[in-house]
């Protein structure tokens, strides 16, 4: 089999998410498992040149991993000989000015969402992108987990009949910092900084409820910052200027109403740390991030109503797990996946930076109607 090798310019590969899953956990991955066959005999072999701030810090990541391509300059990074894609997964503020130079550099671009902190930017990427003639995708990680994967097959075989409601529930405790160290970056309660529930999150929800459910048409947040103080990673006490819980309704196409609850002040009283019910005429899930377990019409109880009496059943015993019926490799490389082989060889790909840039348009609309106090419609985007 020939060798088709594919440089990946990797920028943020120092933070949790470059590093773990989209340098460890995809581009090494396809790496280790013999690269990715493109089903004509070639294998493509992505190469990461990996771009940051820190030399130190890129230095020692690259010799733990064998990888010999490096810089600190993106400019340098964008004109390796073998670069051919672009990608992001930097701080949020950081994003955009980083995409739009791979993109006049003529580079793929692929990158973590929020593709940019307002609408108006993520649309001028798309746009930008669309016009250089580059192919573009943007993370919609969720889409890709074994359990959102069981949930759509589910509403795809017809299982719920008319869907009527979607219950989501998303969080758990971050500490403060204080007397245990926070288990997320600091920069995510600094509004300044990119930070926030709704921009963070809103972006994952609008893939997730259109590309499972049905198109998003209206919102309406609720957000809270519950905890104002918090500690950041030197030990220095901070204010929290960013949300950091988002309380939306959701109207979606065919009159279904979703609901989703997003917290980092929480605890965790789920089999998972974000799961969804889907309520259907005909029967009801609850996915999650690995697992998804149904209830059928059929096998619906009747409860009746009595304070006066303890609860008579296990209303949690009463679902049936869906089955697995398949292999489910890591979200992040399927999709990584899917992009490689769309730049490779043209294969179709659905999740672009306009795809992407309906993401941010939730997000933005969400803190809209939270500083409104009002429900607000979500236009469909063109370009
Ligand atoms: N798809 C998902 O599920 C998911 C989950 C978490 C985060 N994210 C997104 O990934 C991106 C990175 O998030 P993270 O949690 O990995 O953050 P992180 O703080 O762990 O990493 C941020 C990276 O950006 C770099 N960086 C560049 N400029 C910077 C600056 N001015 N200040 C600080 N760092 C700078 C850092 O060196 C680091 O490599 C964010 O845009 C976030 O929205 C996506």
């Amino acid at each position: 089999m020939s060798r088709k090798v594919m440089g990946v310019v990797m920028n943020g590969v120092t933070g949790r998410m470059g590093y773990r899953q989209h340098l460890v956990r995809s581009i090494l991955a396809i790496r280790e498992q013999g690269g990715l066959p493109l089903g004509d005999g070639t294998v493509l072999w992505p190469e990461p040149i990996l771009v940051g701030r820190s030399a130190v810090k890129l230095k020692e990541l690259a010799d733990r991993h064998g990888l010999t391509h490096w810089t600190t300059s993106l400019d340098e990074a964008l004109a390796h000989p073998l670069a051919e894609v672009y990608f992001d997964a930097q701080v949020t503020p950081a994003r955009e000015a980083a995409l739009r130079t791979a993109i006049a550099a003529g580079k793929h671009i692929y990158t973590e969402k929020p593709t940019a902190e307002s609408l108006a930017g993520a649309l001028e990427l798309a746009r930008l992108a669309r016009a250089a003639g580059v192919c573009n995708g943007a993370v919609q990680d969720k889409l890709f987990l074994p359990g959102l994967l069981k949930l759509k097959r589910l509403v795809d075989g017809g299982f719920f009949g008319r869907i009527l409601s979607v219950r989501g529930e998303f969080g758990y405790w971050v500490f403060e910092g204080d007397w245990q160290s926070a288990q997320r970056p600091s920069w995510n309660y600094r509004a300044e900084d990119g930070g926030g529930m709704i921009l963070d999150m809103f972006p994952h929800w609008r893939y997730v409820l259109d590309g499972i459910i049905a198109p998003v048409r209206s919102v309406y947040a609720h957000t809270a910052t519950h905890i104002p103080a918090r500690v950041d990673e030197s030990g220095r006490s901070y204010q929290a200027t960013a949300d950091d819980a988002a309380y939306g309704v959701f109207e979606l196409a065919g009159g279904i109403t979703a609901q989703i609850n997003s917290s980092w002040a929480v605890r965790v009283d789920r089999d998972e740390l974000v799961e969804f019910q889907v309520d259907g005429t005909e029967g009801s899930a609850v996915a999650g991030l690995r697992n998804c377990r149904i209830q059928h019409r059929a096998s619906t109880p009747k409860p009746v109503w009595n304070p006066d009496l303890p609860a008579g059943e296990s209303f949690r015993s009463q679902w049936q797990q869906v089955p697995d019926n398949d292999e489910f490799d890591n979200g992040f490389k399927v999709q990584w996946e899917l992009f490689l082989r769309h730049v490779a060889t043209g294969s179709a790909y659905h999740w672009d930076l306009l795809e992407g840039a309906k993401g941010v348009q939730l997000a933005e609309l969400g803190l809209q109607s939270a500083r409104e106090g009002r429900r607000l419609d979500v236009p469909e985007l063109t370009l």
